[in-house]
């Protein structure tokens, strides 16, 4: 039984990857499939441009405009986890599921070149992306990094602030997730997610579905399902800070803190 289900959670991976391997490809070319352009309506976004769209997920179009228009037309988050991040100079992030970077050069303007944002991502294509983006930028104090977020290849308490845009639903054990962000943390650490959540469960055929994993929905928890997942791993003060859209899937932004 459990053999099995690590299969399935192997296999949702590869389906995921395989689907934001592509966005990857084709974001040069100013398309792609992702969380923003499913037409399921539990989709966090609906049929918009990327500028419309990043607007609306709460992004300032200003401190988008330093940015490669690669990093944006790449974006598929459900929030905008740096503007609540209360990031400060110096400090060390780590963004769960970097894309195509934006929140890594988001967070690298905010934390200085005393501090450094890393980004984490399973799939090679959205790393590539990511690097090349960061050479456009010109930013030193970014890193990529290929890797799981159910097994991150990062030390023990060397992270200040964990963020994370519209990526955790998509992984099958979030129990790891919130454990491995727990043990990279540093005491005192906080994590500021953005994610898809639901308002109870979802049925059968929807879970089971690779394209309703792949566009964020099929991954999605019950918000209180969520937050205790997150309080399992040892953090304490898990609290809602902002929710967008209604209905029975949505997105919203949790805090939570690591005890000093
Ligand atoms: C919906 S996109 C969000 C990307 C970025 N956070 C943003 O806001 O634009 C999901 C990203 O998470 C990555 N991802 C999904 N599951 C992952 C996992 N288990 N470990 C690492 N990366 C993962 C995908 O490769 C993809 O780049």
């Amino acid at each position: 039984m459990v053999g099995r289900m690590v299969k399935e959670n192997e296999d949702i991976k590869e389906y995921v990857k395989e689907r934001y391997s592509a966005v990857a490809k084709r974001t040069e070319a100013a398309s792609g499939a992702s969380c923003c352009d499913t037409s399921a309506s539990a989709s966090c976004c609906g049929p918009t441009s990327k500028a419309e769209y990043a607007q609306r997920i709460g992004y300032d179009l200003r401190e988008l405009s330093e940015l490669p228009d690669t990093a944006i037309g790449a974006s598929a988050g459900c929030g905008n986890p740096t503007a609540l991040a209360g990031l400060k100079e110096g400090e060390v992030v780590l963004d769960l599921g970097s894309g195509g970077g934006i929140d890594v050069f988001l967070a690298a303007k905010k934390v200085g070149p005393t501090g450094k944002a890393i980004g984490v991502d399973m799939t090679q294509e959205m790393i590539d992306l990511a690097m090349k983006n960061a050479e456009e930028v010109g930013f030193q104090n970014v890193e990529f990094r290929k890797g799981d977020i159910e097994d991150l290849p990062v030390e023990d308490e060397t992270v200040d602030v964990i963020i994370s845009n519209c990526v955790i639903n998509l992984a099958p054990d979030k129990d790891r997730v919130f454990s491995e962000a727990y043990r990279v943390l540093r005491p005192g650490g906080r994590i500021m997610v953005s994610d898809i959540v639901t308002d109870g469960g979802l049925p059968e055929e929807v879970r089971n579905n690779p394209d309703a994993w792949a566009a964020c929905v099929a991954g999605a928890l019950d918000e209180k399902v969520y937050m205790e997942k997150i309080r399992n791993a040892g953090f304490k003060d898990v609290r809602v800070i902002a929710k967008r859209s209604g209905g029975r899937i949505y997105s919203a932004e949790f805090e939570a803190h690591k005890p000093k």
